[in-house]
């Protein structure tokens, strides 16, 4: 009998070093395939900058298809230059983004930030603040101000965005972040700014409500300006936080920081009729096409997304995998300028330590390591 369960996953390269990162990502499911009973079949489709060059818009209705029949989106990058300094554009790449996590229902953007001990010192922060540091944001993702009324007024003198929340939206993230916090560290971070904002206010009281359902879970509250603060100053203290989506966007630019490296740092979009998985670095337009962006956010990614589809075994390979090769001081060139590996040869790497089992790595680590030092 044939046990293999087949997935579909739906590929959204995008831009800049999105198609790059994205063909690691691939190498680590095809080898997931190889050694769990799991059969990944993949549709692929145009977003951001390279869709309005194809197709004239930055989410063609096609690529929003392929994202509704599949299992699971994989996102790579959204951005072009070319649209960022010209507030005048009327079709900019993010649309797509937007209008993607609009449609699919995206409302909880999950982003866990975990500094490695081989690479604290690339972060600004010094090393005792940031060692033992593991926390996930929870940003909600189609609410709130980016999706408010807003408008420009004629004169082009005015403007106005408006930040409305109903009590839903909150409680179906506030849920997710307080199970979260049960199967971690049993803390909950609420971060708004409820001395000042009504929605926030909204937020606390909901956070409240769902609170006795959830006694084994520590809740506190934060002001989003001290939240800032203590990001930096003490980020150990952090498990769970929980937040709106402006709020979200910042602090989780903030806390990539802490890593070292953005290009560590994964994501998942948990939906409604979909749920999608994204490095949370941008396009990084500058390095495009040179095989030096570092594919190990994508792939912890695809991790993510793994997980989400019941795959427990093949996620934890695949993070034990990077977690091998971060180890041995293995990078792309922003890691170490001194040992520079290729985008995709870290994807190999990666690739084949998953598809190795345990055992066969140990023995076969001299061998990678004689192939890998032939590329120094
Ligand atoms: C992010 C990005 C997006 C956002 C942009 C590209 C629209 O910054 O995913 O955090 O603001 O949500
Ligand atoms: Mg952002």
């Amino acid at each position: 009998m044939n046990m293999t369960s087949k997935k579909k996953i739906a590929l959204l390269p995008g831009d800049g070093i999105g198609p790059e990162v994205s063909a690691q990502a691939v190498k680590v499911f095809d080898a997931i395939s190889d050694r769990f009973d799991t059969y990944f079949e993949y549709c692929h489709g145009d977003v951001g900058a390279v869709a309005i060059e194809r197709q004239g818009a930055p989410l063609p209705e096609e690529t929003l298809d392929a994202c509704r029949c599949a299992d699971a989106v994989f996102f790579g990058a959204i951005g072009d230059p070319k649209y960022d300094n010209n507030p005048k554009a009327k079709v900019r790449p993010e649309q797509g983004l937007l209008k993607l996590r609009q449609e699919l229902g995206l409302y909880a953007n999950i982003r866990p930030v975990k500094t490695y001990e081989r690479l604290l010192h690339l972060s600004p922060l010094k090393a005792n603040r940031l060692q033992g540091t593991d926390f996930v944001i929870f940003r909600e993702l189609t609410g709130g101000i980016y999706f408010g009324d807003k408008a420009t007024a004629q004169d082009g003198q005015s403007a106005y965005d408006t930040c409305s929340y109903k009590a839903s939206e909150i409680e179906r993230i506030a849920k997710l972040a307080f199970e979260e916090a049960l199967r971690r560290r049993r803390k909950l971070t609420l971060v708004d700014k409820a001395n000042v904002m009504e929605t926030s206010r909204l937020w606390r009281s909901v956070v409240q409500d769902l609170a006795p359902a959830y006694p084994e879970v520590a809740l506190d509250f934060m002001y989003v300006d001290v939240a800032a603060m203590q990001l930096i100053q003490h980020p150990k203290q952090f498990d769970v936080m929980l937040t709106s989506n402006m709020f979200g966007d910042i602090l989780s630019d903030e806390a990539s920081v802490l890593t070292g490296s953005m290009g560590l740092l994964p994501s998942a979009s948990i939906g409604i009729s979909a749920s999608m998985f994204e490095p949370i670095h941008g396009s990084y337009p500058q390095a495009a096409g040179q095989d030096i962006a570092n594919p190990m956010a994508a792939i912890l990614s695809a991790a993510m997304l793994v997980e989400h589809l019941g795959l427990q075994e093949a996620a934890t390979a695949v993070r034990a995998s990077v977690q091998h090769v971060l180890e041995k001081g293995i990078g792309t060139p922003e890691l170490d300028p001194a040992i520079a590996y290729g985008c995709s040869q870290i994807g190999d790497l990666i690739a084949h330590l998953v598809a190795e089992p345990e055992e066969e790595v140990l023995v076969r680590e001299e061998k990678i390591s004689q192939r890998l030092s032939t590329i120094i």
